[in-house]
């Protein structure tokens, strides 16, 4: 078992303990021998406080360039956060913070603090961070601390705090990783335990972090298919508000995995004390906003406990997944440039890398295609210029075909009839045409109507004595189960190993888990929501190690999965199946607050044709730009465009990529929107302005820029304009562009104008 350390142990955590300096008075003062031995010790000492002993103040500081978390360890060896918020100048000024708060006008309450990694059933009423059931039935848990370390990690510094409870072998070892450029800073607990058996976890809280301010507001996302990332505020009161999903194999769709805190005032663009979160996890997750008697803001992400009372066998690590957060002084646009800086160096799979343009089949065909139907599109996507062809659903199963989305999920053979050539036919075909060849999986899901179901209906999570309900007549394979993820594992593998110029998979999913019953987890029922995605992170890591360098799209029945720890393995994801542009402007809008717009699959599809082709365009190149149509349709003057269109942004993508975001105007306060994106050496940049339903003789303010540098000049272009018409084409000054704008807005319907921006 642990040793543990009772309070009064901690002194020498902090502080020389007496009897190291006593060692002397009996032996002779200058005994060269103890002096000797003396010195030794003090070295020892000095290495040991160096490496594992608190500061002689008690305060471990987490910080960044801009942001200081301090917490603060109190005589009795509590830990606590005692400061969280603009960074300190001078940190001696850190001292002075106490970590105690007396509650009552008469001051005869309890004094407390707010614990750095509350655990359930203690002196703190509140929301707990924390709740283990141990081996004996005892639900308490008081974590002492027992050391710190901080140590380089790639752009920044880890923090790892351990705590101990003092009665039972139970530890948490609290990560801070900060990154001080990007003003990130990522929080996650590891679990873990020696009793003699099981116990079981009902509170899995990544971290536990504490806001003081006069009011505080929330800016969540929620949705639906077709509907995703819909903003909505509301001042938190006393008492909590929860943003969590039970969707089981995503994060997203009714309840986005983000959000904005605004203190003080409602969350805005340019100014403000604000905070961007998000949790990087894959499936259930909780964030709980609660207000204490103290007016203090108590935020505490982790894991959906719902349904997951989780049993962690003794030696077994509980890691919860990360909640990532920046906070700023000057609203949500400089927050979420940090985000989106810090996603593209250390999270997003090949985050600084390149990304491939392409045109994918599903808008177009659906199921209804054959080999030489997709030779003709491959050629398509060749005059068109981009990069790559994505063949989506409905290219396997035999014994049950997959024509329509009724059948053949799991049989990940070659539909013979469709596809008489396989997989070798669609490569060969695409290195004719001169593009690359991606390709559309959905490993984790299952139709009863498969062959994989007649094999393996121990594989799918259904309930044995009820009724099967079906979403999109599929089930959900038990990834939970080793043997499962082999076979999800395999999907890849296999397609890989044969074909190695498949360049490119789209990832779905579909359903969330229904039937919630796991055949392989027995009697532990509760740990399946946890486990799942367990399970199917062992997959990417497997997917990753051996083909790191193949791109990957994340989609879920449309934008139902975008979270950070996906995103390790995804270089980008699918925002939404609706691609009707009005639509598009706000969910971009509001995914762009969080993800590099390099990471935003954007499609121009015939969703809402009634919109011209260049709004169409042009929404979707303010992301990673695609097609979804049937071209063969397009008038010879289209196509021009398009293929026009694609060139331009082919030259502006490091730019739109790489470049620091700046939403101008928000489509949800006015008729119009615009963005702006600069690249960091602020030589180039492109500004996106869309009209949407202009008022009628609506007073059109022009569009101020950001981000530029003041002291040149820029040539200020208009691009992806229709052959005949003249556009703006004009030079001025960024101090001009950004301090008297551009005159841009027009009062059509669904318009939209581009402009290229070059520093002379
Ligand atoms: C999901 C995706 C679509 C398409 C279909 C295929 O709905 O969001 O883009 O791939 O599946 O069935």
């Amino acid at each position: 078992s642990f040793p543990t350390r009772r309070s009064s142990d901690l002194r020498c955590v902090f502080c020389f303990s007496p009897r190291v300096f006593q060692v002397s008075p009996t032996k002779t003062r200058f005994n060269p021998r103890s002096m000797k031995k003396l010195l030794l010790l003090l070295l020892l000492c000095c290495g040991w406080m160096t490496q594992r002993a608190a500061p002689a103040d008690s305060l471990i500081r987490i910080s960044t360039d801009e942001t200081d978390l301090v917490l603060k360890i109190s005589p009795a060896g509590r830990l606590y956060q005692v400061y969280l918020g603009e960074k300190l100048r001078h940190f001696e000024d850190a001292r002075r913070l106490n970590w105690q708060v007396r509650t009552g006008s008469d001051g005869s309450y309890p004094v407390r603090g707010f614990e750095a990694y509350a655990a359930g059933e203690t002196e703190d009423f509140f929301e707990p961070a924390l709740g283990v059931t141990h081996a004996d039935g005892n639900k308490t848990t008081y974590l002492y601390y027992q050391n710190h370390r901080q140590q380089p990690i790639d752009g920044g510094t880890e923090t790892l705090i351990t705590l101990r409870d003092d009665r039972y072998p139970l530890q948490v070892v609290l990560h801070y990783a900060a990154y001080p450029k990007e003003n990130v800073i990522k929080a996650w607990s590891e679990i873990t335990h020696t009793e003699s058996q099981p116990i079981v976890l009902n509170r899995m809280g990544s971290a536990m972090l504490y806001f003081d301010a006069a009011r505080y507001f929330l800016t969540n996302y929620h949705g639906d298919w077709a509907k995703e990332a819909q903003p909505a505020t509301q001042q938190l009161q006393f008492g909590k508000k929860v943003i969590d999903t039970h969707l089981g194999t995503r994060a997203a769709m009714q309840s986005q995995p983000f959000f904005e805190l605004g203190f003080d005032a409602e969350p805005r663009e340019n100014e403000g004390r604000v905070l961007l979160g998000t949790m990087a996890w894959t499936g259930n997750f909780r964030c709980t906003f609660e207000i204490d008697n103290t007016g203090v803001l108590r935020l505490l992400p982790g894991i959906n406990p719902y349904a997951s009372a989780y049993t962690l066998a003794p030696d077994s690590v509980f890691v919860t997944p990360q909640f990532i957060f920046s906070l700023s002084r000057s609203g949500v646009g400089t927050a979420s440039r940090h985000l989106q800086d810090w996603a593209r160096r250390y999270q997003l799979k090949d985050g600084m890398g390149d990304r491939l343009t392409l045109l994918n089949n599903w808008e177009n065909t659906g199921f209804d295609f054959n080999g030489k139907k997709l030779a003709t599109l491959m050629r398509e996507a060749k005059q068109l210029g981009v990069d790559l062809f994505l063949l989506d659903d409905g290219w396997f199963a035999n014994k049950y075909p997959r024509n329509d989305d009724r059948a053949g999920l799991g049989d990940w053979a070659v539909n013979r009839q469709k596809l008489p050539e396989g997989i070798a036919g669609l490569t060969r075909d695409a290195k004719r045409a001169g593009v690359k060849f991606g390709i559309w999986i959905e490993p984790e899901m299952i139709n009863p109507k498969s062959e994989l179901f007649e094999r393996h209906p121990d594989w799918v999570i259904r309930q044995p004595n009820r009724e099967t309900y079906y979403y999109r007549h599929q089930l959900v394979l038990d990834l939970a189960n080793p043997a499962v993820q082999d076979h999800v594992f395999g999907v890849v593998d296999s397609i890989l190993t044969h074909h190695p110029e498949v360049a490119y998979f789209k990832w779905d999913c579909n359903s969330p888990i229904t039937n919630v019953y796991s055949p392989s987890l027995g009697e532990h029922q509760d740990n399946l929501y946890v486990d799942y995605v367990r399970g199917l992170y062992k997959v990417l890591q497997r997917i990753a190690k051996k083909y790191p360098r193949v791109p990957m799209m994340l989609c879920s029945g449309g934008g139902a999965r975008c979270d950070y720890e996906a995103l390790r393995y995804f270089t980008e994801f699918w925002c939404s199946d609706d691609t009707d542009p009005y639509e598009r402007i706000y969910i971009q809008w509001s995914l762009s607050k969080f993800f590099p717009l390099k990471a935003m699959a954007s499609h121009v599809t015939d969703w809402n044709k009634k919109t011209d082709l260049k709004f169409r365009i042009d929404v979707a190149s303010m992301g990673k730009l695609g097609f979804d149509m049937d071209l063969s349709q397009l008038s010879e003057a289209d196509w021009r465009f398009c293929r026009k269109a694609v060139a331009r942004y082919r030259e502006l993508k490091p730019v739109i990529f790489d470049g620091d975001v700046y939403r101008l105007l928000s489509p949800y306060e006015s008729q119009h929107a615009a963005v702006n994106v600069v690249d960091k050496a602020r030589n180039r940049a492109v500004l996106f302005t869309y009209n949407l339903h202009p008022r009628y003789a609506e007073n059109l303010r022009p569009v101020r820029l950001q981000g530029l540098d003041p002291d040149r000049q820029y040539l200020v272009e208009e691009i992806n304009l229709r052959s005949g018409t003249r556009g703006l084409n004009t030079t001025l000054s960024g101090d001009y562009l950004m301090k008297v704008g551009l005159q841009v807005l027009r009062p059509d319907e669904g318009t939209s104008r581009v402009f290229s921006l070059t520093a002379r």
